[in-house]
């Protein structure tokens, strides 16, 4: 393989990696306390000496963190896996933009502030970026911002 081309390669692993990552979000991954948030509500816990497959749920009006603690009062602290995290987050028609991404690979034209039906595909390999001017640009180009976060359109 050329030099170019296993440079792109591995920006594209590395990009994708941590695409992932951001997708995940930290739901359902251990993290330093020892559980893994599967919700804002609900974990499960990390350590091999406890038996596998059991949820356990934050008291009300808790919500699942990264803290020692775990649990904590709502809005008290951010959950680490909140319903959010879970759609990923995605900008809408505001009136004044023309198109929106409206998943990682799509975007749709704006019509005011209705969104219209037609779905419109970037190409292999690149992500939708309306702020960049070119719609859609390579994964290596966005980072860790993808501007919306989400698999497929809603
Ligand atoms: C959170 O996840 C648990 C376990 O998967 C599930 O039972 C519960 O209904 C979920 N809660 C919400 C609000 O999605
Ligand atoms: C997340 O979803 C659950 C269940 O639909 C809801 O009870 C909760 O208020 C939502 N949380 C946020 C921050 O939207
Ligand atoms: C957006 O859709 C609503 C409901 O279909 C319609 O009443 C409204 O006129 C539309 N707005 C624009 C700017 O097309």
């Amino acid at each position: 393989m050329q030099q170019s081309q296993i440079l792109r390669n591995l920006c594209l692993f590395v990009v994708v990696s941590s695409m992932a990552v951001v997708v995940l979000g930290l739901c359902d991954s251990c993290q330093t306390n020892n559980v893994a948030c599967l919700n804002e509500t609900h974990y499960r816990f990390c350590s091999s000496n406890v038996a596998p497959n059991q949820v356990a749920q934050c008291p009300d009006g808790q919500v699942c963190t990264s803290l020692d603690i775990i649990c904590i009062d709502k809005g008290v602290y951010d959950p680490a896996c909140s319903n959010s995290t879970a759609d990923g987050s995605c900008s809408s028609c505001d009136g004044t933009n023309l198109f929106v991404c409206t998943s990682r690979t799509t975007f749709q034209m704006c019509d005011g502030t209705n969104l219209t039906s037609q779905v419109t595909k970037c190409k292999d390999n690149k992500v939708c970026s309306i702020n960049s001017g070119k719609y859609c640009v390579d994964l290596c180009e966005v980072g860790d911002t993808v501007e919306c976060d989400r698999e497929a359109p809603l």
